[in-house]
């Protein structure tokens, strides 16, 4: 395993990823009914950027930076950035990009609970010393993938499951096809909210096809690329699959990515939707 988020902390894909995060979550805790966040690739939970690799890859630059003073972010951008800031700025400066599990929890209220999966054991090891003193977070240092199968449903019976790999793996697809798919028979009411990358000549098309044929209900795509999707090479674009989005959701994301695309674009190429693969 190679792979080190550090390098991409607060990249465009992190910004819309935690944009979605931040969408749903607000949307659990509007019903008193504790819930449960399962992060299955959850990362070391926050990332200086002052870190030799962040400032060497300076991908941020590209992505949180941009949108930091820019006016007039619509609700779920404005809400996202303002947490960012709050979690992240210090004496008027971002010195560290909140992870996943870090903004999770910053929006749990004291009832709810957040379980974070983490395989590699500095980064699991980073995150058990950021959450330590939160008794509403359980660390798992073991595959995110073998976890969710043996854990949902939550007690809960609400909540977000995010699966955010690294697709560094061959089988990278295969494998969150077939959690997911289990995942969702166990726990139908649960939300799921998958990342992928949107590469050139990459399996993102047949990835949600594929997941359309299922004969699974409500699935959402969003997608907000920065570059002409057939650029060979880097990463041009990022997408989620969001499997029973909360009611308007479609709505908010569609306004924060009509305001999100063109800060983030690469001289003005890309583009963004939010389109439904399977409706209601
Ligand atoms: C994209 S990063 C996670 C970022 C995080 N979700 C966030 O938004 O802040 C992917 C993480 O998955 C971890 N990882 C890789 N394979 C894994 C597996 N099979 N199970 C759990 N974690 C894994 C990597 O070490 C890395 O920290």
């Amino acid at each position: 395993m190679n792979y080190r988020h550090a390098y991409h902390a607060g990249n465009f894909a992190d910004v819309l990823k935690h944009v979605v995060l931040v969408g749903v979550l607000d949307h659990l805790g509007r019903k008193p009914a504790p819930y449960c966040y399962m992060d299955t690739h959850a990362g070391r939970g926050d990332y200086p950027l002052g870190a030799a690799e962040t400032q060497r890859a300076g991908e941020f630059r590209e992505g949180i930076s941009k949108l930091l003073d820019a006016p007039d972010a619509p609700t779920l951008a404005a809400r996202y950035l303002a947490l960012v800031k709050e979690l992240g700025v210090e004496d008027g400066t971002l010195v560290s990009y909140p992870g996943s599990p870090r903004l999770a929890l910053a929006i749990e209220r004291p009832d709810d609970r957040a379980v974070l999966c983490e395989l590699e054991p500095r980064e699991a090891d980073a995150l058990r010393a950021l959450t330590r003193r939160d008794s509403r977070a359980a660390v798992h240092e073991r595959d995110g993938y073998e976890a969710l199968a043996a854990l949902v449903p939550p007690r809960e019976k609400r909540g977000l499951v995010l699966i955010d790999p690294p697709y560094e793996e061959p089988d990278e697809y295969e494998r969150l096809e077939r959690t997911l798919i289990a995942a969702i028979a166990r726990w139908p009411l649960g939300v799921y909210v998958a990342w992928y990358p949107i590469k050139h000549g990459d399996q993102s098309g047949r990835f949600l096809a594929r997941m359309a044929a299922t004969g699974i209900r409500r699935q959402l795509a969003v997608e907000l690329t920065v570059e002409r999707d057939d650029l060979p090479g880097g990463l041009n674009g990022t997408g989620l699959l969001i499997v029973n989005p909360p009611y308007r959701l479609d709505r908010e994301l569609a306004e924060a990515l009509a305001w999100l695309q063109p800060k983030l674009a690469r001289e003005g190429r890309g583009r963004f939707r939010v389109s439904w693969q399977v409706p209601e």
